[in-house]
């Protein structure tokens, strides 16, 4: 293979996400070989230089850095992974576009519309590839019901319910700030639940449902003071703990929204359940191999949810893996975001979602945020 095949890829951020995109990148040539281009670690970037080090051991990255700034001048680099908390986002990816190089960014794109907003003029101006990991899209049952829906098969559709459920914040002595505790401390995170687990619902629901036109919501901040890690201080806390809302989608259904880190007993329950007048569908992420379908078109006497297990080697991205009837799971997410990313590389197209189109899941947030801060509908101005 030719140099001008490879990506040299820099990732800034070592955390939670730097793990699963490392792990994407290996992966890609032992089950894309077909892929023309492929990525090569280059470089991994944090400020704890041993850590930092220890990770690019631990992964196969070539070399190391501690200011990402550094890692974005090198000229031995094609493409900046952002891996960081969220505060970091705009300027780590404004200067890598400024810079000419590939943006590949995680969710949420920003804190908030206005510091999106140069982000998205940035990767345009300078016109460079980018990607927002968005990436329940591609777990294979997600895509499925992506397909089924296109294909027409719910005919009109009526609802939309969505969910996205954890318990780890109920404890008082969680502290805000800091390492992993970054997404309670409102500067770093920019809200609370809404951009950190609604924001990947309403990425999923526009991309099978279509632009959100208004909505309505209501927010909760159980826990209102904590220690700052920082500061060592007891202080206020800026983020929802909950969020609850309902909209209007443009093609006329109604959606309804929940997210709390506070339902004890859930760790991780992201789901969704659409209605519409032919059949309806519903995916469980403590499940996700698994889509149930119901088509009231079914001969009466066999009528009923049935269970699809998409393991199926013509299923979504199934081809690539084992054999019929054998899972995949979490990571595969990332593999698959991963090669859809390099394939628009070989078919100059996009990768979905662009920065721009994650800007449109910003504004769903944004107007989610200032109607519970209201208490008043809000319209999205969410062009799909
Ligand atoms: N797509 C998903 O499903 C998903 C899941 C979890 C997190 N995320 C997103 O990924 C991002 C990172 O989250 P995480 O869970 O990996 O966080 P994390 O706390 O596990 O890791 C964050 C990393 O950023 C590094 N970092 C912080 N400031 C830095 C700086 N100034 N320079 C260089 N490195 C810096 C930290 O050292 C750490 O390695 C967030 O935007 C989060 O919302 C997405």
């Amino acid at each position: 293979m030719s140099d001008k095949n490879i990506i040299r890829i820099g990732m800034v951020g070592y955390g939670f996400m730097g793990r699963t995109h490392s792990n994407a990148y290996n992966r890609l040539a032992n089950f894309f070989p077909d892929l023309k281009f492929r990525p090569v670690l280059k470089a991994v970037c944090a400020r704890n230089k041993e850590r930092v080090q220890a990770f690019a051991d631990q992964w196969g990255y070539e070399s190391i850095e501690t200011d990402w700034r550094k890692l974005i001048a090198r000229d031995d680099i094609d493409a900046i992974d952002i891996c960081t908390p969220n505060n970091m986002h705009a300027e780590i990816a404004i200067a890598a576009a400024e810079a000419g190089k590939m943006v590949l960014c995680e969710k949420p794109l920003a804190r908030t519309v206005a510091e999106a907003q140069p982000m998205v003029d940035a990767v345009e101006k300078a016109g460079v590839k980018n990607t927002v990991w968005y990436n329940y899209r591609r777990v294979p049952a997600v895509t499925l019901a992506k397909n089924l829906i296109d294909a027409g098969k719910l005919g009109r559709i009526f609802h939309y319910r969505a969910n996205f459920l954890q318990d780890w914040t109920i404890s008082p002595d969680v502290p805000q700030g800091g390492e992993s505790t970054w997404r309670l401390d409102n500067d770093a995170a920019g809200s609370g639940v809404t951009g950190d687990l609604l924001a990947h619902c309403i990425d999923t629901a526009m991309w099978l449902n279509g632009g959100i036109k208004d909505v309505s919501a209501v927010t909760e901040t159980f826990v209102k003071e904590r220690v700052h890690t920082g500061t060592g201080e007891v202080q206020k806390v800026g983020i929802d703990d909950a969020c609850i809302f309902h909209c209007h989608f443009d093609n006329g259904s109604l959606g309804v929204f929940e997210s709390t880190r506070y339902a004890r007993g859930h760790k991780a329950a992201k789901t969704f359940e659409i209605n519409g007048e032919h059949a309806s569908i519903r995916w469980d992420l403590h499940d996700l191999n698994r889509l149930e379908y119901f088509d009231h078109r079914d001969e009466s006497m066999e009528r009923g949810w049935r269970s699809i297990h998409v393991t199926d080697g013509d299923h979504p991205y199934m081809d690539k893996w084992w054999v019929p009837g054998l899972s995949v799971g979490y990571e595969h997410t990332f593999i698959h975001q991963a090669a859809d990313f390099f394939k628009s590389l070989e078919d100059d197209s996009v990768c979905s979602p662009t920065f721009k189109e994650a800007q449109e899941t910003q504004k769903v947030c944004e107007a989610v945020l200032d109607s519970a801060k209201d208490r008043q509908w809000k319209d999205t101005g969410v062009n799909w």
